[in-house]
């Protein structure tokens, strides 16, 4: 399975809990106007409550010069909980305590829910949805309005741990972990899932001198890329969420299997476990639900997004002069 169609840029929508790997995967996006045109972002709760990942979406679109990307909120907390678990790998405000201003990007007034609904219908082809945190408001979006699933061009998401062990779990991956019923809506869904788990996201590793380098550079958009990744890599040093955007731009980067994938609901360290079936015997007459995503090129990752800040930070250079 490859992207469904050729023509580009590809119309997506990034739902996200910013996160420094979210919000290192929205510059992505941004200096990749190409290949992608950013429609919407939509914001959940994850990695820090949903008050703080949508002021550092709109924080991020502000050192990007990019205003104009409409933000919106979504859930507050996981479906069946009232309070879902965050992240400490990026710090208290979510973006590894870099000085970023209150933002000027507005929020705007629709739920994420209804924004996806009708940016997909609004959208010639239908949209490609890249959940990189939560599924909830991709899972409630779905339930919500049955048929947005014919709108939806494809699912490019980070979730899951199919042939190794969890991050947040033994073995579940944060953001399945923290909602699981949410990543079984979606993994039910029948529409064309590539699934970027921890499978290949851990071979998502940057060079040691990467993020100093860009700390260390004048561009206010490298210092603020390279002060967040510094702080965050000694946490989690794995770029999960920019490997959902790097496909979208060049596929060739990855390898992946056709699997089916289904997600355990029990409570505690199984919940929001990713069970992958690839073999006939265990297969078992079940179709294949998505793309298991299994490894990256990594110095070609990295060099994407090196070009890809590079352009986002002469485009927006351009802008103020
Ligand atoms: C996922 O969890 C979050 O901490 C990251 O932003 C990423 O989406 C990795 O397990
Ligand atoms: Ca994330």
């Amino acid at each position: 399975m490859s992207q469904m169609t050729d023509a580009k840029p590809l119309p997506i929508i990034i739902d996200c809990d910013p996160g420094v790997d979210d919000a290192i995967a929205i510059l992505m996006a941004l200096g990749n106007k190409d290949a992608i045109d950013l429609r919407a972002i939509t914001c959940v709760a994850g990695n820090v409550p949903l008050s703080s990942t949508s002021a550092n979406a709109r924080r991020v679109l502000d050192l990007a010069g990019c205003s104009e990307v409409p933000v919106y909120n979504g859930c507050a907390h996981p479906i069946m909980k009232q309070k879902g678990r965050t992240s400490s790998a990026h710090g208290t405000d979510g973006l590894g305590g870099v000085n970023l201003r209150d933002p000027v990007t507005p929020l705007q007034d629709d739920h994420a829910i209804d924004a996806i609904n009708r940016i997909a219908r609004e959208t010639p082809g239908g949209i490609v949805l890249c959940p990189i945190g939560p599924m909830t408001n991709v899972a409630l979006a779905l339930l919500r309005y049955p048929d947005l699933r014919d709108h939806i061009r494809q699912i490019v998401l980070m979730g899951g741990a199919c042939f190794g062990p969890g991050n947040i779990t033994p073995l579940a991956e944060f953001n399945f972990h923290v909602d699981p019923h949410a990543a079984q809506i979606v993994m039910t869904a029948v529409i064309p899932i590539m699934l970027f788990g921890l499978d290949v996201t851990r071979q998502a590793i940057l060079s040691k001198s990467f993020s100093k380098d860009l700390a260390a550079a004048e561009e206010p958009l490298f210092q603020a890329a390279g002060q967040m990744l510094g702080a965050y890599e000694s946490r989690d040093p794995c770029l999960h969420d920019p490997c959902v955007i790097a496909w979208l731009v060049d596929p060739g980067l990855f390898k992946s299997v056709p699997a089916h994938v289904e997600i355990t609901l029990s409570e505690g360290d199984a919940a929001g476990q990713s069970v992958a079936r690839t073999q006939a015997r265990h297969l078992n007459n079940r179709e294949p639900n998505c793309e298991v995503m299994t490894e990256v090129d990594v110095p070609r990752l990295e060099a994407l997004l090196k070009d890809s800040l590079t352009t986002l930070a002469s485009e927006s250079a351009l802008q103020t002069s």
